[in-house]
């Protein structure tokens, strides 16, 4: 693990982004340099999915629609995730919220430092996850096109098996990309209007996205 940035590890950051734009990607790395928590909604319900609970059931049923999970269970999901971390423990919010009622229910308990948003033309979001395959063990990403694994199926951290998401079949992609233009992108201006919006290049490399980001980040 990299040596954490220790002026970094009690910010409170959501990260937005359409899917595909890196969230989850730039909040590992950012995670692992700077101690934050990374919670990703994402992957709460994925693991709920396959352990089999009736939450798990529940979110598989609108994931593999390409929909998004009720309000009222992702918000008492990822609430309950931050307040079980320690006082003062900074975090980053990886794909919450992604509707107004989340945004207002996080603002009702947390007062978080900034939204930062990945920007990223669509049809390279499609590219991105048509390419994508994630370690089952560790859920880093991969990318056959610009990230591919040393040895082919397997997570260059934990030797994991790669698999690719149910939820990247291009029509669902499709579907997934509409959903966050209709319920998501109007918190764009939602945290535009407080003055905590921080837009960042998504559609750079990996690494020069990483070094803008950690680059905006050191100024507040
Ligand atoms: P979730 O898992 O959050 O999916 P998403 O938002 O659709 O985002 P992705 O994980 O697809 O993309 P990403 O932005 O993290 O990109 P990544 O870094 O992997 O949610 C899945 C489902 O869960 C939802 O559809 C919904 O059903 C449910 N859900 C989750 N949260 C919810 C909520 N709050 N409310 C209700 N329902 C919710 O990168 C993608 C690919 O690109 C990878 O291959 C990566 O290697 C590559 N890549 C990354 N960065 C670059 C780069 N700079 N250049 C080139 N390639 C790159």
């Amino acid at each position: 693990m990299s040596r954490s940035i220790p002026q970094m590890n009690t910010l409170k950051l959501i990260f937005l982004g359409a899917p595909g734009a890196g969230k989850g990607t730039q909040a590992k790395i950012l995670s692992e340099k700077s101690g934050l928590a990374h919670i990703s909604s994402g992957d709460l319900f994925r693991q709920a999915a396959s352990s089999g609970t009736e939450l798990g059931r529940l979110a598989k049923s609108y994931m593999e629609k390409g929909l998004l999970v009720p309000d009222e269970v992702t918000i008492r999901l990822i609430l309950e995730r931050i307040s079980s971390l320690s006082p003062g423990q900074g975090f980053i919010l990886d794909g919450f919220p992604r509707t107004k009622p989340q945004a207002e229910a996080l603002e009702r308990e947390v007062e978080i430092d900034r939204a930062v948003y990945l920007k990223v033309p669509k049809e390279e979001l499609i590219r991105r996850l048509s390419s994508r395959w994630i370690c089952q063990n560790c859920q880093t990403p991969y990318n056959l096109l610009s990230h591919p694994p040393k040895v082919a199926g397997r997570c260059d951290l934990c030797g994991g098996e790669l698999y690719q998401r149910e939820d990247d079949r291009e029509e669902t992609v499709r579907r997934r990309i509409e959903v966050y233009l209709e319920q998501t992108a109007p918190l764009l201006d939602f945290y535009a209007r407080k003055g905590k919006l921080l837009e960042v290049d998504g559609g750079k490399g990996e690494v020069e996205v990483t070094a803008d980001l950690l680059c905006a980040l050191k100024k507040l």
